[in-house]
């Protein structure tokens, strides 16, 4: 697999991805048969290419949505502020909620999440995540996880750095030099 010159190794090639992602499909079925107001929220944007997987993966009756959320400035710890952008098109109320996330790195975006998702009264809430970080952090409490990988910057399945890489098959770590002064 040809590397661009900013990628240092891929992490998780694209077979893995698959085959993990089909693994989640499978438990979700499982806890999930016979319900039928599920929905899942996916969190813009990183999250557009797990979840498009995912879902397609599900067989049974679900909805999907979406949420956009500010991004509080990764170079920053101190600024700990997360804001809505784009919310729901419907209520989430008596619905069995999985929110979709491609990373918890510190863990403050899906707390922020399941507080606010936790105070509109959904029939149940659950998490599900690519890939979170090794490094210490508050439990968040995710309920289906994909990977646990180093504390490094990633991209691809979704991830970006500054916008580019997304659309990569695969997941892989950027050099240290790109985003360590
Ligand atoms: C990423 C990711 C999570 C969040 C995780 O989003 O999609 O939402 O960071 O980090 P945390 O655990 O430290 O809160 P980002 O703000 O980069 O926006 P994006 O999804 O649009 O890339």
């Amino acid at each position: 697999m040809e590397l661009a010159p900013d990628l240092e190794r891929v992490l998780i090639p694209p077979e893995a991805i698959a085959r993990r992602v089909e693994e989640l499909a499978s438990e979700i079925e499982s806890d999930y048969a016979g319900e039928r107001e599920l929905l899942f929220v996916g969190v813009l944007k990183g999250a557009f290419i797990f979840l498009a997987d995912l879902t397609r993966r599900v067989r049974l009756p679900h909805t999907v949505d979406f949420m956009a959320i500010s991004s509080y400035g990764k170079a920053s710890v101190s600024s700990g502020a997360v804001r809505i952008l784009m919310d729901l098109r419907e209520p989430v109320v008596n619905k069995h909620v999985i929110l979709v996330e491609d990373i918890v790195d510190s863990g403050r975006t899906l707390a922020y999440l399941q507080e606010t998702f936790n105070g509109r009264r959904p029939a149940s809430l659950r998490t599900c995540v690519l890939v979170r970080k090794e490094r210490e952090r508050a439990d968040v409490g995710i309920d289906y996880l994909g990977f646990t990988i180093p504390d490094v910057w990633v991209v691809g399945y979704g991830l970006d750095l500054a916008e580019r890489f997304r659309t990569l098959p695969y997941i892989a770590e950027v050099k240290r030099s790109l985003y360590q002064k």
